[in-house]
């Protein structure tokens, strides 16, 4: 049972996130806008904007995975109140001082800050590289003693092997490992691994840029270390998602708890090992990068995928499939959220193989494939338990009125919206340009079309945000 002070704190996380989203959607519409010439923004505004977008959109969907995670934990074993409030703190002053250095120092390397763009800055204030390696580290030190907490807190109620479920795999086990603990426990080991990558990657950007030039990094370990944090903590937030599905989907649609069986716990055991290794398909155009690692990028990339959405979908599958459930709007988010989830899994998997690799690089396929699992997947599964969370406390009777029309504009907005990505990516449009050549208009013409639809998801998202946003605020300052 959550406490008064945990129904709070998750309440904060809950609209802070919809606010930063909020803010992060509308500088993705301007993106589109510019890109379509129906706007004119200079270059480094553009840039500094799609910085500020991708950052703060990683960030926030991970703590939302992280606050969620925690809230709900708490039926397990007991978690840390003063480590969430450091980690909202640290969060918060993170944010502020990320976008002062891009809205006021114009700080325009994008979220991946790929080595050595950050010390390349042209047109941007002298202090904005600093700033956004201080924001990254403030955000780095919050998160990284977030995820050790919470990982500590299973430990001393579980051990090693039964928190990864082992038993599991052999028959009638004495201890029963909740998925939700699997699954969580799983995505920590992965989140605390990038996050020290991050750590070292951050060390190497200090010593280079306090060396008056007298040490420059390694370019090629600088863009290793910055996938293996990149591409895993992007992919470990959609997990934190999915640890919550497999709490609540049962619980709202009024069936019995899911349990591990031997296949969900081999699963998983596998993403944690494949998700680590499937972030070298970022460097297959780097030709001087050992061979070896590009087929173990391509290998690990359908292995990482495969097993969680395998078991992931059977088990939703087997627990809708001619079966009476309840359908709220939680689990309708959840399920949406999931099908968005394997279409954007299966883009990536096809712009994984080398082979395809080769045409779909860098062009509008790889926002195309991302933002399928995230604004049409993993948004939804916190947008889920935000909603699960928020009515946990109000009258049930009053929340249904706009809940057909909501969906049905960010069923129709997100789709037109990756759409307009897709067909670009097919066309060989290119990712990151602020504007298209006139040999590429129809880039042009796409991104108004994405950006009308985003406009229509946008709506959708605002009524999400004042209906749990209120229902929010009231949980915030109620005595109770
Ligand atoms: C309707 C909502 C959204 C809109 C309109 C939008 C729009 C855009 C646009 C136009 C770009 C630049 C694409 C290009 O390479 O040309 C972009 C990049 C990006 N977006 Fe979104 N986006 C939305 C939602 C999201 C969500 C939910 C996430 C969650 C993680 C996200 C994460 C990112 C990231 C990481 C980048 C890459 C930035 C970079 O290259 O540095 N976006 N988005």
């Amino acid at each position: 049972m959550a406490s008064i002070k945990l129904n709070k704190i998750t309440s904060v996380w809950i609209i802070s996130v919809l606010l930063l989203f909020i803010v992060s959607i509308v500088l993705g519409i301007l993106m589109r806008l510019n890109q379509g010439e129906v706007i004119s923004q200079s270059p480094i505004t553009f840039y500094s904007n799609m910085t500020t977008h991708g950052l703060t959109m990683i960030g926030i969907w991970f703590v939302a995975g992280m606050a969620a995670v925690n809230y709900i934990m708490e039926r397990y074993v007991k978690t840390s109140y003063t480590v969430n409030v450091l980690a909202l703190v640290l969060t918060v002053i993170g944010i502020l001082m990320f976008w002062a250095s891009t809205f006021i120092g114009h700080f325009h390397s994008a979220w991946t800050f790929l080595y050595p763009l950050p010390f390349k800055e042209m047109g941007s204030e002298t202090w904005a590289t600093l700033m956004f390696l201080g924001s990254l580290t403030v955000l780095g030190v919050g998160w990284l003693i977030w995820s050790i907490s919470l990982m500590t807190q299973i430990l001393k109620k579980y051990s090693i092997s039964q928190a990864f479920a082992w038993q599991h795999l052999r028959k009638n086990p004495t201890v029963e490992t909740p998925p939700f603990i699997l699954i969580t426990m799983i995505t920590l080991v992965g989140v605390i691994a990038c996050l020290l990558a991050a750590v070292v990657l951050l060390v190497l950007f200090y010593a280079e840029y306090f060396s008056n030039g007298n040490f420059v990094n390694d370019a090629l370990l600088m863009k290793n270390l910055t996938y293996f944090f990149g591409h895993t903590i992007a992919n470990e937030m959609l997990y934190l998602g999915l640890a919550v599905i497999y709490e609540l989907f049962s619980e709202v649609s009024g069936r019995p708890k899911w349990k591990t069986t031997w296949y969900v716990a081999l699963a998983w055991n596998c993403t944690l090992v494949f998700i680590l290794t499937a972030f070298f398909h970022h460097l297959y155009m780097d030709f001087v990068q050992p061979q070896g690692f590009q087929i173990i990028g391509q290998l690990a990339s359908y292995f990482a995928s495969l097993p969680a959405a395998g078991v992931t979908v059977f088990s939703i599958s087997i627990a809708v499939y001619r079966t009476k459930i309840k359908w709220p709007l939680t689990n309708l988010l959840f399920f949406i959220g999931v099908i968005g989830w394997v279409i954007g899994g299966l883009a990536a998997v096809i712009d994984s193989t080398i082979s395809n690799n080769i045409v779909l690089h860098n062009t509008l396929w790889v926002p195309a494939h991302f933002h399928t699992y995230n604004a049409m997947g993993n948004v939804l599964f916190s947008l889920g338990f935000f909603y699960w969370f928020s009515i946990q406390f109000s009258d049930k009777t009053k929340v249904k009125k706009s809940t057909t029309l909501t969906l049905a504009l960010l069923l129709i907005g997100g789709i037109g919206f990756l759409l307009a990505f897709y067909i670009g990516g097919a066309e060989s449009i290119p990712r990151r340009y602020s504007i298209y050549p006139s040999e590429l208009s129809i880039g042009a013409s796409l991104a108004t079309i994405g950006a009308a639809f985003a406009s229509i998801y946008f709506i959708a998202i605002l009524i999400f945000f004042f209906n749990i946003s209120k229902r929010c605020l009231k949980i915030l300052f109620s005595s109770s």
